[in-house]
């Protein structure tokens, strides 16, 4: 077990990614809190990892909202009393294809507050916790796109941020025995992305991709969940700062 009995929150843990990994999580031991906005999807995510034999609870929580960040990591506090791991997950993309003379302000500013804001609260309230204890694993959600997208502006902004503030965060901790590292995803095959798409649209997609992606496929949410687990584990301890890019070899 990689994670025995460790402390475990994964934001965004409804969802594609987020599932997979509170999971993979539960498998090797972990605690895992799961939190996100849908509940009912997110105590289908507590069941399954119960299943496996992994133990956590779910909690509410609107990662835009910081009072309720805040709220999130007191309940952590009182209920297990330290924090050992953060996976960063929520997140998605609120204006994806916009023509960049088409850029709205309105939804511009949604997607820097869902994922970056979001994730810099969040690694706030976690150093907090993190660096009393002296030891922590932060693992932040970005993408591919962090190295810029032709049609996505906002996003790709937001995924770009959290790079940068990975690193800021990275050069602050480390002194107190805290790594921090972020991933980055080229397509990865989550129902939330394939419904929205439509299954036509998205075989296209997905076969495009598969053409030029030299490994030849999209991601898994799998495929993210273990590059996650491995940072979060003791295999990681040396490795802060870092960008892990989970593409296929997509952008070589
Ligand atoms: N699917 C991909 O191709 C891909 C690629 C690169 C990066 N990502 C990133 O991976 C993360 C997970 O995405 P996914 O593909 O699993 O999609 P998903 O839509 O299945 O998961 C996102 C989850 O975040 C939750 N969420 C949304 N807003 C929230 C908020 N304000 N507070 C708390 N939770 C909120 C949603 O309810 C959902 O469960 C996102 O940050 C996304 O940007 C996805």
């Amino acid at each position: 077990m990689r994670l025995e009995k460790r402390i475990s929150l994964i934001t965004g843990a409804a969802g594609g990614i987020g599932r997979a990994t509170a999971l993979r999580f539960a498998s090797e031991g972990a605690i895992v809190i799961a939190t996100d906005i849908r509940m009912e999807a997110c105590n289908e995510t507590l069941s399954l990892l119960e299943e496996v034999g992994g133990s956590g609870m779910v909690v509410q929580c609107d990662m835009t909202h910081e009072e309720e960040v805040t709220a999130l990591y007191r309940r952590i506090t009182e209920c297990y009393g330290r924090l050992d791991v953060v996976v960063n997950i929520a997140g998605g993309d609120t204006e994806p294809a916009a023509d960049v003379t088409e850029i709205d302000y309105v939804k511009m500013s949604a997607n820097i507050e869902l994922n970056l804001s979001s994730c810099i609260i969040s690694c706030r309230e976690a150093a907090r916790l993190m660096k009393s204890q002296g030891s922590g694993r932060i693992v932040n959600m970005s993408s591919l796109v962090y190295r810029g997208g032709p049609n996505q502006f906002s996003y790709s902004a937001a995924k770009g941020g959290i790079y940068a503030f990975t690193r800021s965060l990275a050069m602050s901790l480390g002194h107190y025995g805290i790594t921090v590292n972020a991933l980055a995803p080229a397509l990865v095959e989550v129902p939330a992305f394939v419904a929205a798409l439509g299954a036509e649209r998205w075989e296209m997609l997905r076969k495009e991709c598969a053409a030029r992606y030299p490994l030849g496929r999209v991601a898994t949410p799998d495929d993210v969940a273990g590059c996650a687990l491995f940072l979060a584990s003791d295999d990681a301890a040396f490795i802060t700062g870092q960008i892990i890019e989970i593409s296929g070899g997509a952008r070589l």
